[in-house]
């Protein structure tokens, strides 16, 4: 009786893990590599997109699109590319 309540938390704990985890729309993802990584670093959350914008706002060598969101909290949408298997 008691082994059923055990499994039957676990499971709903796994079912409300997923759940939560699930992502809301993403952008893609940025490449994981030196310039993208020390950008990160160089940022806090309220000026990344100071950092990020050299390169990616007009007149930066990648612009994002004009059809982009006009947001600077870059890193709530986009995440580095995770390693390959993970
Ligand atoms: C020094 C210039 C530079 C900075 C700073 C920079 N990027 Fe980039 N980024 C690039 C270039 C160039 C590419 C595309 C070429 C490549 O794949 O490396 C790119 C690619 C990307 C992509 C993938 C675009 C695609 O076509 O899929 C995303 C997303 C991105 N960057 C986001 C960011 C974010 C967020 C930051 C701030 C943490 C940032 N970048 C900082 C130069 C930069
Ligand atoms: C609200 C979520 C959101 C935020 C915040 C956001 N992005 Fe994006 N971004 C997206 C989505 C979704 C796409 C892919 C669709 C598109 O191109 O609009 C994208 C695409 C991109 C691309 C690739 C464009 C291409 O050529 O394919 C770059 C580079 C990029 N974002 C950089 C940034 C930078 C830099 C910031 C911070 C200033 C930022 N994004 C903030 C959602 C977001």
């Amino acid at each position: 009786m008691l082994k059923k309540h055990v499994a039957f938390v676990l499971v709903m704990a796994a079912v409300l893990t997923v759940l939560l985890m699930a992502p809301e729309k993403k952008g893609s993802y940025y490449p994981a590599d030196e310039t993208h990584l020390n950008a990160v670093k160089a940022t806090t959350k309220r000026d990344m997109h100071k950092e990020c914008g050299k390169c990616h706002f007009k007149g930066g060598e990648y612009p994002i699109p004009d059809t982009h969101v006009k947001r600077t909290r870059c890193y709530g949408c986009h995440a580095p590319q995770p390693e390959p298997g993970e």
